[in-house]
């Protein structure tokens, strides 16, 4: 199969941490951690699992950023020193992806985003209102352990940047992916769409098609992402029968301006916020808010000891239960 052929088919992947790691590799590189950005491709072989196919490992010119990336090309290999060197390319991966994994899967897009969610919901909705009783229950222990994590996990010197490999530079990294961070992207559906993971299907249940069968945590996801849909429609059908009575409820409007206004300040004049106009836009933003909180972060939280705490030997093949950001299609 020709490289365009396997573009073309939707064959080709792509795992890109170069972009992202590019701007911190210098100053990450000039204390007692070393380590390389990275672009994976994968192919997708026939039975559905993608196997990585060639490594670039980057480092920052010496001469300057304006000559451009130092890179090397490796490419699969069994024996002698390439076998070795393959392994040692796809355990560099292994490093980067776990960073990103804990970084901005893990703490930026569970733990940091949803906290505005919960601080508004206490401010803002009475603990009668149908939403706080819809949301409460998903928002257990988060704000507890985002106060321990302040203390010990995300702190100047702290577990995190005692293990992530960006060390004093983790939290200026995750603050600065949070620039791309965009509330609807959360949404399951929409963030493989995106990706170029799956396609949109109305003749499945899910809505979608996925490109990758063997993907356990999409697999999964979708089927809690739709049963937590369904039951919040349920849910908010009960209370809310027009458009109106949410444009008019000034509970619900006060919380979701402050989520926004406040809690998300930085990304209050985004235009991809749900006005909160419509039932249509409670259910979805409800599903998000709730699938971010529990489902989501449960499969990126219990699997960080497993994935993190073998790094240096990873096999790539490990990160495919994972949620994965900038694993895109090539075609996308
Ligand atoms: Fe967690």
């Amino acid at each position: 199969m020709t490289i365009t052929k396997a573009i073309e088919n939707n064959k080709l992947f792509i795992l890109g941490h170069h972009d992202s790691l590019m701007p911190y590799l210098r100053r990450i590189n000039s204390t007692s951690a070393k380590t390389y950005a990275t672009r994976t491709i994968l192919f997708l072989k026939t039975g559905g699992t993608p196997k990585p196919v060639a490594i670039e490992l980057s480092l920052p010119h010496p001469e300057g950023d304006h000559h451009g990336a130092l890179s090397n090309v490796y490419t699969p290999a069994e024996d002698g020193v390439e076998g070795s060197i393959w392994q040692l390319a796809k355990a560099y991966v292994a490093v980067n992806d776990f960073g990103y994994h804990q970084l901005i899967c893990h703490w930026l897009h569970t733990h940091f985003a949803i906290k505005p969610f919960i601080i508004s919901t206490n401010r803002q909705l009475s603990v009668l209102h149908p939403i706080h009783k819809l949301l409460q229950p998903h928002f257990r222990d988060t704000m507890n352990i985002n106060a321990l994590a302040h203390q010990t996990l995300i702190n100047a010197g702290g577990f995190l940047e005692m293990t992530v490999f960006p060390g004093k530079y983790c939290l200026e990294f995750s603050s600065t992916m949070y620039k791309n961070w965009v509330f609807t992207d959360q949404a399951l559906p929409a963030d493989l769409i995106k990706r170029g993971l799956a396609v949109e299907d109305s003749s499945s249940s899910k809505g979608v098609r996925l490109l990758i069968e063997d993907y356990p945590f999409v697999v999964d996801g979708l089927e809690i992402w739709t049963t937590i849909k369904t039951w919040v429609e349920d849910y908010c059908n009960i209370y809310y029968k027009t458009d109106e009575m949410v444009q008019q409820d000034v509970e619900l409007q006060s919380w979701w301006k402050e989520v926004r206004e406040k809690g998300h300040a930085d990304k209050k004049d985004e235009l991809w916020w749900p006005k909160m106009h419509t039932i249509k836009d409670l259910i979805n933003s409800c599903t998000i808010i709730i699938w971010v909180a529990s489902a989501l972060h449960a499969a990126l939280n219990f699997g960080q000891y497993p994935y993190g705490g073998t790094y240096p030997t990873a096999r790539l093949q490990a990160v495919a239960s994972f949620q994965k950001p900038a694993l895109r299609c090539m075609m996308n």
